[in-house]
């Protein structure tokens, strides 16, 4: 079924490009890179900030002259960056004016589980939601999305998520590209399908989740950036319902890898491409200086268009690579107190962790505050056939062991809050609670985590 609504859609958008060319004067801007706008603190005072968010429906024109019914934060598709630094007091207030249930979930941020926004903070139709929180965590690129039982897929698929930018005294002092929407960009990829009439096609493959046949950069599809001829920071999110993506340049050309889910890597990594499974976020640097003016590189998944960059202009530059970025104490080993064992099993409807599917009134898993474990994850192949999870930790930031007895790569060597486990693969991961409350863990193919591919672990102070 899935394969012939693909069919349709592809022919039908190959139709409207070539008869109707009047539409290109829209179809460029249709297609320029949008930058989300920065969510403005309301708040005067030094050190505390509020922040409004309205979560509503709307519309968005993402091709021709069709309007696709879509979900956003204080717009119609995605939401403002929340850009932040570590110390600030925040408040949220979130209004819910959709016709259904939400959530707000702080992807990698470390709080109390009553601030997390997860499947137990539900914000009600026309309630609002107003949790506080000390950011207390190193600079690194988080998110947020809706994370209430049985509508997390659907609500991030229409538009809901958003990024925070957390900085702190170290990132500030390195000269990286921080101007954001100048020289630092984020760009949230996913993907979608959409029918004739512009709508959504929402189509759960049932097997690996939700994927869609177009890719979308921050609300555009396969959009283009103008850049300079200078470095630029781009913090990639895989804020796809269920898509992994391998990135790399269509020039083969090397970047640098400067930061993972939870922060600055210690030193930048020189490489052509990187991988990305959903609930993933990497920085990177691209320096378009050895470019010139009329150039045109593009980025892409595998084979397939994800975005283009046209060179302009040479450009004074400033920002530097810096050959150190951050110090990352090792968590301590020998201060484990107890090692798990994590079974990720099955596809489609047929997930679950440990044998079991979620159960709201059911605590898996018991921590106590402040301490340290090792949590063995495995992804287990079954009749179905094979394939891959990305797991996911609410409320912390873990370090990764080993892959399969081996050394991580490099780009794993930082904080890390969702980690993709390979089919047969053992992933050893070492993490700290320090926060109380009750947390989710899960697959995060939001179609895996609905079907119950997730666990509640709570943190309780000795
Ligand atoms: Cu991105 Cu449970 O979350
Ligand atoms: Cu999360
Ligand atoms: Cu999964």
């Amino acid at each position: 079924i899935m394969i012939g609504i693909y069919g349709i859609n592809s022919q039908k958008d190959h139709s409207v490009k070539t008869t109707t060319s009047e539409v290109s004067r829209t179809s460029n801007e249709l297609n320029a890179l949008p930058i989300p706008a920065l969510l403005e603190d309301k708040n005067p005072e030094e050190g505390i900030s509020d922040y409004y968010l309205n979560v509503q429906k709307g519309t968005t024109n993402f091709m021709d002259d069709l309007l696709t019914p879509t979900l956003g934060y204080n717009g119609n598709y995605l939401g403002p960056v929340l850009k932040t630094v570590r110390g600030e007091e925040i408040n949220m207030h979130i209004s819910n004016e959709l016709n259904d249930t939400t959530s707000v979930h702080w992807h990698g941020l470390e709080t109390n589980g009553p601030e997390d926004g997860g499947p137990r903070q539900i914000i009600g139709v026309n309630s609002t939601w107003e949790p506080s929180f000390t950011i207390n965590q190193p600079a690194a690129t988080l998110w947020f999305h809706p994370h209430v039982i049985g509508t997390t897929a659907t609500q991030v698929y229409q538009g809901l998520a958003g990024l925070i930018i957390i900085e702190d005294e170290n990132s500030k002092s390195l000269n990286l590209p921080d101007d954001y929407g100048d020289n630092d960009i984020p760009l949230i990829i996913q993907d979608r399908s959409f029918n004739e009439d512009g709508a959504f096609v929402y189509a759960n493959n049932m097997m690996n989740g939700a994927v869609g046949d177009k890719i979308i950069v921050n609300g555009a599809i396969t959009p283009y950036l103008d850049v300079k001829q200078m470095k630029y920071r781009f913090r990639i999110v895989d804020g796809a319902n269920a898509s992994n993506y391998n990135l790399r340049l269509s020039d083969d050309s090397e970047f640098y890898q400067i930061a993972s889910d939870g922060g600055l890597l210690e030193k930048p990594i020189e490489s052509k491409k990187i991988f990305v499974s959903p609930g993933e976020r990497a920085e990177i640097i691209i320096d378009f200086d050895k470019y010139q003016e009329g150039d045109v590189v593009e980025l892409l998944t595998d084979t397939k268009l994800v975005m283009t960059f046209r060179i302009g202009e040479a450009a004074e530059d400033l920002t530097v690579i810096p050959e150190r970025l951050t110090e990352i104490e090792k968590i301590d080993e020998s201060l484990v107190t107890s090692v798990k064992t994590i079974e990720l099993d099955g596809m489609g409807h047929m997930v679950s962790i440990n044998g079991r599917k979620f159960d709201m009134n059911r605590i898996d898993d018991n921590v106590t505050l402040g301490d340290i474990e090792i949590w063995e994850i495995t992804s287990n192949s079954t009749m179905m056939g094979k394939m891959g999870h990305p797991f996911h930790i609410h409320g912390t930031q873990f370090q990764i062991l080993s892959r399969d007895g081996k050394e991580p790569p490099l780009s794993e060597q930082g904080w890390k809050d969702t980690v993709f486990v390979q089919a047969d693969e053992t992933v050893r991961i070492i993490v700290k609670f320090n926060y109380k409350g009750v947390f989710m863990y899960h697959c995060h193919i939001l179609e895996h985590e609905e079907a119950g591919m997730m666990g509640q672990l709570e943190v309780i102070e000795q």
